[in-house]
């Protein structure tokens, strides 16, 4: 899905590999303990950023999140990696946050994160597949968060929408920003004008191996060793439709052109803000 393709180890997902929704998913957990390497590297950033009461999340996200003071008892945030985005919706004046990752390396620098900016009264994070979420949180989520490159990874959107049903109050309020599918259609040639790319709309899932240089990136692991990760861009019709068919109500769903991954960072000005990068969706029991 990366323009870098060729120089990476990818390839369509087998047949038996796309019915296999706990196996790539036990795949992709092994993966991305290892890319967690990276996040690693971002944490004084993060620390700082938190500390001074910040937000890692873009104006279009905050928009839809809103004001969470005296508004949000509880905020899960599901496929949190290293805390950032969520103790961004603590800074938004969320009482509490949960954050959710199957990464036992992603949680530990999410605690590791809250203790160096005095939350750990507020926060806490739960290791689990996000389709496996403890039942305990059920009817709890004031808001409950999740996007930027969260969805690609998940092998069954039916299941993930159940979970997002379950979790939301009564009152509560779902906000997604994602990437848009319709990225990778695109590419830019020498001059930065967008062009047409042999990008698969509807391909489905990929395994790969090694990381797009403007995202994780090199890691110590050699790319050939490290694990297969299963990815797909889901379509915007299949992601509106699995929450629309979970039963919440869709309030809202937006195009953006804001490139989420700095992954368009070579796009020429002038040509900015004419494709679809990212969406987002808010949606209510
Ligand atoms: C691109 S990161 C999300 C990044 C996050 N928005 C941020 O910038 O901090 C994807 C995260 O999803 C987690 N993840 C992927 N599939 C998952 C699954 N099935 N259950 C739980 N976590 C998952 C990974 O461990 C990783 O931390």
């Amino acid at each position: 899905m990366h323009d870098e393709d060729e120089d990476r180890d990818v390839r369509p997902a087998t047949a038996e590999e796309r019915a296999d929704v706990r196996g790539t998913h036990a795949s992709n957990r092994l993966a991305w303990d290892e890319a967690a390497e990276r996040y690693e590297g971002w944490f004084p950033e993060a620390v700082a950023l938190i500390r001074s009461g910040g937000s890692n999340l873009f104006p279009e996200e905050l928009a839809r999140i809103g004001d969470l003071h005296g508004r949000c008892r509880r905020a899960i945030h599901l496929q949190c990696a290293g805390g950032r985005d969520t103790l961004s919706l603590w800074n938004a004046g969320a009482d509490e946050v949960v954050g959710i990752d199957f990464s036992p390396r992603m949680l530990a620098l999410a605690r590791r994160l809250a203790a160096a900016v005095g939350a750990t009264d507020v926060a806490s994070w739960i290791e689990s597949d996000v389709l496996d979420v403890p039942h305990a949180l059920d009817g709890t989520a004031d808001l409950l968060y999740t996007g930027r490159g969260s969805l690609m990874w998940l092998a069954d959107l039916d299941a993930w929408a159940a979970v997002l049903k379950r979790l939301l109050s009564p009152t509560g309020r779902l906000v997604v920003f994602e990437g848009h599918p319709a990225e990778w259609l695109f590419d830019v040639d020498d001059d930065g004008h967008w062009i047409a790319t042999e990008y698969d709309y509807f391909g489905g899932p990929e395994a790969s191996r090694g990381w797009a240089p403007e995202y994780i990136d090199q890691l110590s692991i050699p790319d050939s060793e490290q694990h297969w990760k299963f990815a797909r861009a889901w379509t915007l019709g299949e992601v509106v439709t699995a929450i629309a068919r979970s039963g919440l109500r869709i309030d809202e769903v937006a195009e953006h052109p804001v490139d989420w991954w700095g992954g368009h960072g070579d796009v020429a000005p002038g040509e900015r803000g004419r494709i679809p990068l990212s969406f987002s969706i808010v949606a209510r029991r």
